[in-house]
């Protein structure tokens, strides 16, 4: 890698919530941010990137109270899940942050005593509309439908003793902010966006919840935990050490950007600056949001079924595949629908026809031509002068796409390239070249022209496809550092030998591979369907519906068929000092004999009724196990009540 000598770069993704895998669309995120990292690093800068996960708040505590687990023994699981993710992907972060982590909570504590002994923070009674699944409160004025305006679920009314932080306060300083600095908040339409709900007027916010307890003790009050988007935006310094640790906060801070979603910019744009503000320290350089990927018209949910499992796509094809069809074919700050269709297309057209091509025709022709070492140029034409011409000066149109996040852009100037060189093959035409001796000249040329566009395209391509820079290294004999500077500049591989390589993107039979995914998608999603999703039930009963019922535990004295009808079996049963008959229609399910002696549980205040001529009082409990009838059995004895 070139000389750090750019000064540093600090970038960061959103930590994610660790309520269940991440799917596509959290990669989406992380995979800009990678490969603006590798791009800045390539090109001289100190950088410093940062993901990390956020794990407090009342939802990941329902979570694990759904899966009968502690809090932190479900966050451990599904932060490990997200790590080996970014591992697989070689995801190239130099920190990862989780709010869990001692080092992140006893410094949130400290930015919340900065910002209370400022006078910014007070005591009062938060009344207002919670939406439990975004964690967020909200005005009247905020709901769409009546509902959460971020993710369209009922909102419920919250009261509680909680700490405000005077956000309303810092309105002007914002919109001067903003003014001052348009460049803070991109693109354009989200800063819009933010002054208008400023201008509609902020309200201080309330930052603590006493409601729950998975979080961050108020350092000043204990039965109160600090509110999660406080704890959460904090992880951009803690992580650097602020304050008691100042060496990297002093290197890196203030944050180059943060890179997060749309829904999340209003945080990041209002309340982390404003937070900033208030215990007097410098405001992150940007903050970007970009739009969304989509499936079947509208956000990817777990619970709708329609997530898409990066790992399934990066086992298939590969990270290489997967990470350029994310950044190609998205536009930042777009939403952006995601279909397998689209992203095979784009495997086959630009990796397998275009780029993996290009790389197996060159290494083959110059094994076959030139005995497997790349020659000299010896001639130069108009052709070979504006190919050459267009490989050099790639470089300086990719640095300015990437200066605009425009990822796509960026990937379309390389593309230009990496076609015009598979047509300068057809115009040269190599295979007649090699026919007659005297054109050998044009043909070291051509070869020799080629193998610098795939040196150069490797260079290019490695901020995005860093696996493939080093399979196209390999095949043209290089093992040096991959240098940006390099792709600059031409003829630097005269008497290389090459080594011919696997092939990097084999073709896809694409409507072989839609059957495949979908199988996959639809067994990955059975899989991974979220714990958490409402059954349909008949309709609710109070408590007191339910106290009506007394449940008794009874031992089984004798079964036997009922003499009137095949279905039913007649229990006589015992609970305590009474014995009674109770009747069921199980016969298809159990043997008389096999029920004698079990203790079960009865329904024994039902009102009596006759079945076939004989009377049954009360009813048994069984379980459907999805083939047949259990009895529902306990250890208990008779004649207790079950509650
Ligand atoms: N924990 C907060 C962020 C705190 S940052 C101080 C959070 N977490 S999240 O897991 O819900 O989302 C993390 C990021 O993933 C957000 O930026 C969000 O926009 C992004 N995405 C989630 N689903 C997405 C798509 N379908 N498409 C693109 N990005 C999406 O919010």
């Amino acid at each position: 890698m070139s000389e750090q000598t750019k000064g540093t770069y600090y970038i960061t993704t959103p930590i994610y919530y660790p309520s269940s895998n991440l799917h596509i669309g959290h990669t989406y995120c992380t995979v800009m941010a990678d490969a603006m990292a590798r791009f800045k690093r390539l090109s001289g800068y100190d950088v410093h990137f940062l993901t990390g996960t956020d794990e407090h708040g009342q939802k990941i505590q329902k979570k694990a109270d759904g899966a009968g687990v502690s809090p932190q023994a479900f966050v451990d699981d599904v932060v490990s899940g997200i790590k080996d993710l970014w591992a697989k992907m070689e995801i190239s972060y130099d920190d990862f942050i989780r709010t869990t982590e001692p080092r992140h909570v006893k410094r949130v504590q400290e930015i919340f005593k900065k910002m209370y002994d400022k006078g910014d923070i007070y005591k009062s009674v938060y009344e207002g509309l919670y939406c439990t699944d975004c964690e967020a409160f909200w005005t009247e004025s905020q709901l769409e439908d009546g509902k959460c305006p971020d993710c369209g679920r009922p909102v419920e009314k919250a009261q509680e003793e909680a700490y405000f932080f005077r956000l309303s306060e810092y309105g002007d300083k914002l919109l001067n902010l903003y003014d001052e600095h348009p460049e803070f908040l991109q693109p354009d339409t989200r800063r819009n966006e933010m002054k208008a709900f400023i201008n509609q007027g902020l309200e201080d916010l309330c930052i603590s919840r006493t409601s729950f307890d998975w979080g961050i003790p108020v350092p000043i009050d204990e039965k109160h935990v600090i509110y999660v988007w406080l704890d959460a935006l904090s992880n951009y310094i803690t992580a650097l050490g602020y304050p008691d640790d100042p060496e990297l906060y002093q290197k890196y801070w203030p944050a180059d950007v943060h890179l997060v979603g749309k829904e999340i910019v209003r945080f990041h744009s209002i309340i982390w600056p404003a937070m900033l503000m208030s215990i007097d320290e410098p405001l992150p350089k940007q903050v970007l949001g970009h739009g969304w990927l989509l499936i079947d018209g509208g956000k990817m949910s777990k619970s709708k079924g329609n997530v898409v499992d990066p790992v399934v796509l990066i086992d298939r094809y590969g990270i290489d595949a997967l990470k350029y069809f994310l950044l190609r074919e998205y536009t930042f700050g777009q939403d952006g629908v995601f279909t397998n269709e689209v992203m095979l297309k784009r495997m086959n057209y630009d990796l397998a026809n275009d780029l993996g091509n290009l790389v197996s025709r060159t290494v083959s022709m110059i094994e076959k031509y030139c005995s497997g070492v790349i020659p000299p140029a010896e001639t130069e034409d108009d052709i070979d002068r504006e190919l050459r011409e267009l490989a050099i000066g790639t470089a300086s149109k990719v640095e300015a796409q990437m200066d605009k996040f425009a990822f796509n852009l960026a990937l379309e100037e390389i593309w230009t390239l990496v076609r015009r060189a598979n047509k300068y093959v057809d115009e040269k035409e190599p295979w007649v070249l090699a026919k007659s001796e005297d054109r050998e000249d044009e043909l070291k040329t051509c070869m020799h022209n080629l193998a610098e566009c795939l040196r150069i395209i490797a260079i290019l391509i490695y901020p995005y496809m860093h696996t493939t820079t080093d399979k196209i290294w390999e095949n043209i004999g290089l093992t040096d550092e991959v240098r940006w500077d390099d792709a600059h500049v031409f003829d630097k591989l005269d008497g290389q030998r090459i080594n011919k390589g696997e092939v990097l993107f084999p073709r896809l039979d694409i409507e072989k591979e839609l059957e495949e995914l979908e199988k996959l998608q639809k067994t990955g999603a059975a899989e991974t369907a979220e714990e958490n999703i409402p059954l349909e039930l008949k309709p609710e009963i109070v408590y007191d519906d339910f106290d009506k019922l007394d449940l008794r535990v009874g031992t089984i004295l004798s079964a036997e068929k009922h003499p009137n009808a095949d279905k039913l079996l007649v229990f006589q049963v015992k609970m305590g000092t009474e014995t009674r008959q109770v009747i069921s229609g199980v016969a298809e399910y159990f043997k008389p004999e096999e029920m004698v002696g079990k203790n079960v549980i009865v329904v024994a205040n039902l009102k009596p009724r006759p079945l076939r001529g004989l009377e049954s009082k009360g009813m048994l409990l069984f379980a459907d196990n999805g083939e047949r009838l259990e009895i529902v059995t306990t250890t208990a004895e008779n004649g207790n009540s079950v509650n």
